[in-house]
């Protein structure tokens, strides 16, 4: 009897010499491949996929254990075996209920405090109660992290920018370039700044170097260190390292173990968020994770929006072939989008050993990429109409746009939906001596088409929709790595190169490198004679 993973295959090949556009002979394919859930459409009708290769793919999935598999997320289960915790990110979006435990210990309570602790310190710091040390009101927060201590809350707030609230500009610093830090910090009074240091484990060494040169920027100007208790917070899963650090305790909030870092920006991770849209724009955020929460833990596999976009991503990656994953929004507000899905799905899903410990037969998360429409559309979008990969690409957009006049918006979702049909389409070369193209020059502008593409619509960029967006992916991911049988919640990979740094840096402050390859030990060589120290 033929495996799951052989009829797959034979669908695959079979698909392949058809066209895509064919796939519409049927006239309820549009309708039968778009899913609706928690304020987004979900239209996969233009994927190399139809009815008995979806079938199979949802055999898959079932064979896998997808069902337990979800239950086990949402109940605390210990989904990353590899460091011995569940992944609750779910039960942050949903603080009143009760049914999340680690350690048989109901999560909720904690979960609680920390939303009441944030909403307290927004209060005060954007009603102006919070004082700095010389007595001013705030007026810039810079959120100090990396990783997902930065990425998912700097999207956010940028995604959400026309819900900011008045007098108080939140900024990031993330990278150890000491330019990122001068650049945010030459514009700010220190009187007037606060930081928020975000770390989960708080042993990130980038974020704990720019803490320490946030906090001797503060204490340039106040020369007293109790000024560091009125211009930082932390938030830390480890608080008794940010209090070691020097943040005072009253300024620390929790996050938790069972909480992912790439996973966080709906924790006490997301205070930079609360604190730009107001506590009330955040619990928004949280309900619209929570609606798709809700319909990923109850819809049936093949009417679940992130099963269903899983579940494409899979049959492009393992059964079509392709390599990589474009993320293209058309909306300026979700330009840092793919930056955001770059760490969530490849260092959820680089992997290379299954569960059991075994190497995954086939490939794992594709290279996620993109960029903003319909700037793309002038860089590498040549490369998707005419280039020789299969690049699907995810097209992300909303209906309405609060500050984007009409012939704008139109203009710019005629170009989305556009891009999508001539992926799809192309223009064969019957169709140019059809209208008359030369036929040497035929062959330059021929497009083969055939590229698959998902489009996902709201009607219009809110807290609400903008939650359900990232938890639908947050949930596309986990699928993923139930298919592929690997842990998606560890990144022991980027363990090596951290620690070879650590000794790097050693050798940097001694003035001379150990013996490494002849290659580092030049390039360190070069560095000591022409860095900063000559
Ligand atoms: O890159 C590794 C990583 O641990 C990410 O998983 C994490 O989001 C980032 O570093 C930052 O970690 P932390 O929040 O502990 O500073």
């Amino acid at each position: 009897m033929r495996t799951i993973l052989e009829t797959l295959n034979e669908h695959a090949r079979r698909l392949r010499q058809g066209r895509l556009d064919a796939l519409f002979a049927s006239p309820d394919r549009a309708a039968d491949y778009t899913i609706e859930a928690a304020g987004l459409y979900f239209d996969h009708s233009k994927q190399l996929l139809d009815d008995d290769a979806r079938q199979a793919l949802l055999q898959l999935a079932d064979e896998r254990g997808l069902p337990a598999k979800i239950e086990d997320l949402f109940r605390g289960a210990e989904v990353n075996p590899t460091e011995g915790r569940p992944a609750l990110h779910t039960a942050l979006r949903d603080p009143l209920d009760e049914s999340g435990c680690v350690d048989g210990r109901p999560v909720g309570p904690a979960i609680r405090d920390t939303l009441a602790r944030m909403a307290s310190v927004v209060a005060e710091i954007a009603g102006g109660s919070w004082r700095g040390h010389g007595g001013d009101r705030i007026t810039d927060v810079v959120n100090l992290g990396i990783g997902g201590s930065h990425l998912g809350p700097q999207l956010v707030c940028d995604a959400l920018r026309y819900s900011h609230s008045d007098g108080l500009r939140v900024h990031f610093v993330s990278n150890v370039d000491g330019g990122d830090i001068e650049r945010c910090l030459r514009g700010l009074d220190p009187a007037t700044t606060l930081f928020i240091v975000a770390s989960k484990s708080f042993t990130t060494p980038e974020t704990a170097l720019n803490a320490r040169s946030a906090q001797a920027w503060i204490l340039e100007r106040f020369a007293d260190k109790a000024a560091i208790a009125s211009h930082f917070f932390a938030i830390s899963a480890h608080p008794q390292r940010a209090i070691d650090f020097g943040i005072a305790p009253a300024n620390v909030l929790p996050m938790w173990d069972w909480v992912g870092g790439r996973y966080s920006l709906w924790s006490a991770i997301g205070l930079p968020i609360a604190l730009a849209v107001g506590f009330e724009g955040f619990e928004r955020l949280l309900a619209g994770a929570r609606a798709m929460d809700r319909h990923f833990r109850t819809a049936p596999l093949a009417r679940n929006a992130p099963v269903m976009l899983a579940l494409t991503g899979i049959w492009n990656t393992n059964f079509l072939g392709a390599e990589t994953q474009a993320i293209v929004p058309y909306d300026d507000r979700l330009t840092l989008l793919p930056d955001y899905l770059q760490q969530l799905e490849m260092e959820s899903n680089g992997k290379r050993r299954t569960l059991a410990g075994d190497l995954v037969q086939g490939q794992t998360s594709p290279i996620v990429w993109g960029g903003v429409g319909t700037n793309v559309q002038h860089a590498f979008f040549q490369l998707l109409h005419q280039g020789t990969r299969l690049v699907p690409v995810d097209f992300i957009l909303a209906l309405r746009h609060p500050r984007s006049a009409t012939p704008h918006h139109d203009m710019l979702v005629a170009n989305c939906f556009a891009q999508a049909e001539a992926l799809m389409v192309g223009r064969s070369l019957d169709a140019l001596a059809a209208a008359g193209t030369d036929p040497a020059l035929a062959l330059h502008r021929e497009q083969p088409g055939n590229q698959p593409s998902n489009m996902l619509l709201m009607d219009e960029l809110t807290p609400e929709t903008l939650g359900a967006l990232l938890a639908l992916y947050e949930h596309k991911t986990y699928v993923q790595g139930v298919i592929w049988q690997i842990n998606s919640f560890d990144q022991w990979g980027v363990e090596l190169g951290k620690q070879l740094a650590a000794r790097l840096l050693e050798e940097l402050a001694a003035g001379s490198p150990a013996a490494h390859d002849g290659s580092t030990t030049t390039l360190m060589a070069r560095y000591l004679a022409r860095g900063p120290r000559r």
